[in-house]
């Protein structure tokens, strides 16, 4: 019986549910991990059938924000981040966690060796994606985020809100036409997130001026994106060290699946998983 479910809208793409089968199954649970196409104006609706029928949830675009108001209580981190992607549903009472600042934070050790604690971190975009794992990474003790986005307001609201948090990270924007600023960032920082949704699609631009990264530079490119961008390609020419979203994907959902089951995943089964074709029983 289906007791999970990852909604969105779209959904159809999600490797969630072969992702999160495979830990199931390799519990001995079964497969009750199934994919529902909810639309933004059914959530309220949806929240009211989980309350009853399931066990838990992840929640992919557009639904982050909202579920943040629409569960009966939050995580500290999800309340830190205004951004849920879990549900852990028990008696009637909905939770709501971000678990994609910890996945991230997760996939750089084990792509690259690095902590967040100390480091300095340039994030190009500032969506939800940004925002949530942003926010993480400077209540994690991150020393320094800079951000890099096309409409500025929605970086300066993120700055804002980690200001307000008081973690003592350092916190500022590049305008990405002020080559030389952004050439000086590209220097300092340990590590470029890059967080928008661009190279989703293979005709998009990169994300900024590719032509300032140089082979010698001392630093990492993650993209959380599952392809081979443009950014990956052209850092992999250059032989600075990169990796693409999929660990990020894998070590969101298993820290989801601790929370649901209290049981610690097999992660190398959720990385066949992730492999498979995605999609999933409807349900
Ligand atoms: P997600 O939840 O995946 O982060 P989102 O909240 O829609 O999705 O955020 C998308 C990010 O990609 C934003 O940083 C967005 O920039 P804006 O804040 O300026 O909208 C960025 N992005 C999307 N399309 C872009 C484009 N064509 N050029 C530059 N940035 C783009």
């Amino acid at each position: 019986m289906i007791k999970y479910l990852v909604i969105g809208d779209p959904v159809a793409h999600s490797r969630s549910p072969k992702m999160q089968n495979a830990a199931f199954e390799s519990c001995g649970m079964g497969s009750p991990y199934g994919i529902r196409h909810v639309k933004p104006e059914e959530l309220p609706e949806f929240f009211e059938y989980a309350r009853t029928h399931l066990a838990g949830v992840n929640l992919t675009v557009p639904h982050k924000l909202r579920a943040a108001e629409l569960a009966d209580t939050l995580t500290l981190r999800a309340k830190q981040c205004k951004s849920v992607n879990t549900l852990i549903i028990k008696e009637g009472l909905i939770t709501g966690d971000s678990t994609d600042g910890v996945g991230l934070e997760r996939a750089l050790m084990h792509n690259f060796d690095l902590p967040v604690k100390g480091k300095s971190f340039l994030f190009a975009g500032a969506g939800g994606a940004a925002r949530a794992t942003a926010i993480h990474f400077a209540c994690a003790g991150a020393k320094r985020i800079m951000f890099l986005n096309r409409t500025a307001s929605k970086a300066l609201e993120i700055i804002e809100d980690i200001d307000n948090l008081q973690t003592g990270c350092f916190c500022g924007f590049i305008d990405s036409k002020e080559r030389e600023f952004l050439a000086a960032e590209l220097k300092n920082t340990c590590c470029i997130i890059q967080a928008t949704s661009l190279g989703l699609k293979d005709d998009d631009p990169a994300p900024f001026d590719l032509s300032l990264l140089e082979a010698n530079m001392q630093l990492v490119i993650f993209d959380t994106i599952y392809k081979n961008t443009k950014l990956l390609q052209k850092a992999a020419e250059l032989g600075i060290p990169c990796a693409g979203g999929k660990e990020m994907l894998i070590q969101q959902g298993a820290e989801s699946f601790r929370l649901w089951t209290g049981m610690e995943p097999d992660l190398d089964a959720m990385r066949a998983g992730f492999e498979l074709p995605p999609g999933g029983v409807e349900a």
